[in-house]
């Protein structure tokens, strides 16, 4: 082999590695912020892709909303025995790049199934919600408002209880605007804005 060839050779090596750098640091990345978030999926499934009626789809989630979520859970402002400790956990771990890491993820919405009779309800009723969640359930980033389209409706509806009898985040002023909308439904019609929600597309 002549020295020209070689070096040709040595060209070629070092710019496969340097092409190939930033490639693999990405997953490598990736990969650290899994490991971390991989207690979660018992409960909010792969990906964060919850596919139970009860536990929150995670994958998609603005990463300001869920730091607060996990901030509130871990303060017991938002009282929860089942996410306290893993609110805790994620703290000590790193919440921003575990909100990173779900925020990658892509939403894939419920499959729980909802009555349509009770959508059109929900739909007529949501009227008094989109100024803050959007027309479309998407809810509004720059106020830390979550998005709500494909969530399961049983974990929507779940939610709507605890706002209306202030039970999430007790006594939180800044949520008073929201809670008291809730206390001016019957709890059917909460029903039914989670069916209407839970059937947006996400
Ligand atoms: C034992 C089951 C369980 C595990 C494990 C779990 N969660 Fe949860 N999570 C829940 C439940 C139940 C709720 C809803 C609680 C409530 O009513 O506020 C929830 C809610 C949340 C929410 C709020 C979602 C929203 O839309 O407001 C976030 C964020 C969250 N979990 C993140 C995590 C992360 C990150 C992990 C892993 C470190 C994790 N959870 C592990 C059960 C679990
Ligand atoms: C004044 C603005 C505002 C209005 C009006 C409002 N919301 Fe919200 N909503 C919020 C904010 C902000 C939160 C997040 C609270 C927090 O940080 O814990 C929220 C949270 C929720 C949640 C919990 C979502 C989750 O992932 O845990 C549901 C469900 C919800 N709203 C549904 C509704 C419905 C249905 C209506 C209409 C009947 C409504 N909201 C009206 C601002 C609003």
């Amino acid at each position: 082999m002549t020295t020209r060839s070689r070096l040709s050779g040595l060209v070629a090596l070092l710019s496969c590695l340097l092409l190939a750098a930033p490639v693999t640091a990405q997953p490598r990345h990736d990969d650290v912020a899994a490991i971390k978030a991989v207690t979660c999926a018992a409960c909010h499934g792969a990906s964060g892709n919850s596919r139970s009626d009860t536990m929150p789809i995670l994958a998609g989630m603005d990463p300001a909303y869920f730091k607060k979520q996990i901030q509130d859970y871990a303060r017991g402002l938002r009282p929860s025995p089942e996410m306290e400790p893993y609110a805790k956990q994620v703290l000590a771990l790193g919440v921003d790049d575990i909100a990173a890491f779900f925020a990658r993820q892509r939403m894939a919405r419920t499959p729980v199934r909802v009555d349509p009779v009770a959508v059109a309800r929900g739909r007529d009723a949501a009227a008094s919600c989109a100024a803050c969640h959007g027309a479309d359930g998407k809810g509004d980033r720059a106020r830390l408002v979550p998005a709500l389209a494909g969530q399961p409706p049983g974990y929507l509806r779940e939610q709507l209880r605890l706002l209306k009898q202030d039970r999430r985040n007790p006594g939180d002023a800044a949520l008073a605007a929201v809670k008291a909308v809730m206390k001016s439904l019957p709890d059917e019609r909460l029903a039914d804005l989670a069916a209407y929600y839970s059937s947006l597309t996400p």
